[in-house]
């Protein structure tokens, strides 16, 4: 069966983790979670005071880029991927809210795009990957084999994303957690590099009223329908 690229595009917090860890399982393929890697540039602009307000500030940034190394690592006890910054596990750290408040202003920065597409780019070249993000399908692997956009209604979202936030302690509420979605999906719909966007060839997937294992198997559908051509 030929190797494919499978880019998975979709608002935030709609499941297109889920998908793609799945359908990378299930397929032997490598997950990569682009949106980790801008996560990454966030903590590190944090945690070297690069904020100024609510973004960051663009000439340190753009001069700290170079000591900024990203990789991602499988953990051999749970076999996932997890993302690391300058040899150092952030995984935890990436997924905080205070890196999801920030996140959105940092990856609408044009050099950081352009660096963060190169490296995932280099990441697809042996293809067999499943790749998710915002402009996967448009602007890093245009033309990836299998291109799905994924959406579910912002109430649904956000709902989602509180139970995941309070399985992991921390304390936050619907508003807050609709709040936060709402901003990012604006910042990264209207941004001019790279914006959310459907491909124009990709198939939709709203999975608002579709169970985990419905939304599978539709998936893994979708994928042997192409691998087979
Ligand atoms: O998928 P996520 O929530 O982990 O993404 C974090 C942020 O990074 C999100 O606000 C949008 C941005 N992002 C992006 O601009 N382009 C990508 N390919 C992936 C994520």
């Amino acid at each position: 069966m030929k190797k494919m690229v499978v880019a998975i595009d979709g608002h935030s917090s709609c499941g297109k983790s889920t998908m793609a860890k799945e359908l990378a399982r299930v397929t032997g393929y490598t997950y990569i979670d682009s949106g980790a890697m801008y996560r990454a540039v966030t903590l590190y602009c944090l945690e070297h005071g690069l904020f100024k307000g609510d973004a960051p500030d663009g000439e340190n940034l753009r001069k700290a880029l170079r000591d900024i190394h990203l990789s991602f690592q499988t953990n051999p006890e749970t076999g996932r991927s997890e993302t690391y910054l300058n040899g150092r596990n952030v995984e935890k750290e990436i997924r905080s809210m205070e890196v999801a408040d920030k996140v959105s202003p940092v990856a609408a920065i044009g050099f950081v795009r352009e660096e963060m597409v190169k490296q995932q780019q280099a990441l697809g070249r042996e293809k067999g990957i499943v790749m998710d993000g915002r402009d996967i399908g448009t602007v890093v692997f245009p033309n990836a084999e299998l291109k799905l956009f994924v959406t579910a209604s912002p109430e649904i979202r956000a709902q989602r994303r509180l139970e995941e936030l309070t399985a992991k302690g921390e304390s936050t509420t619907l508003e807050e957690v609709l709040h936060n979605l709402s901003k990012r999906d604006r910042i990264d719909s209207t941004r001019k590099d790279g914006p959310l966007k459907k491909a124009v060839d990709a198939i939709v997937i709203d999975n608002s009223n579709l169970s985990i294992s419905e939304q599978n198997r539709k998936v893994l559908e979708l994928f042997e329908e192409i691998a087979q051509k």
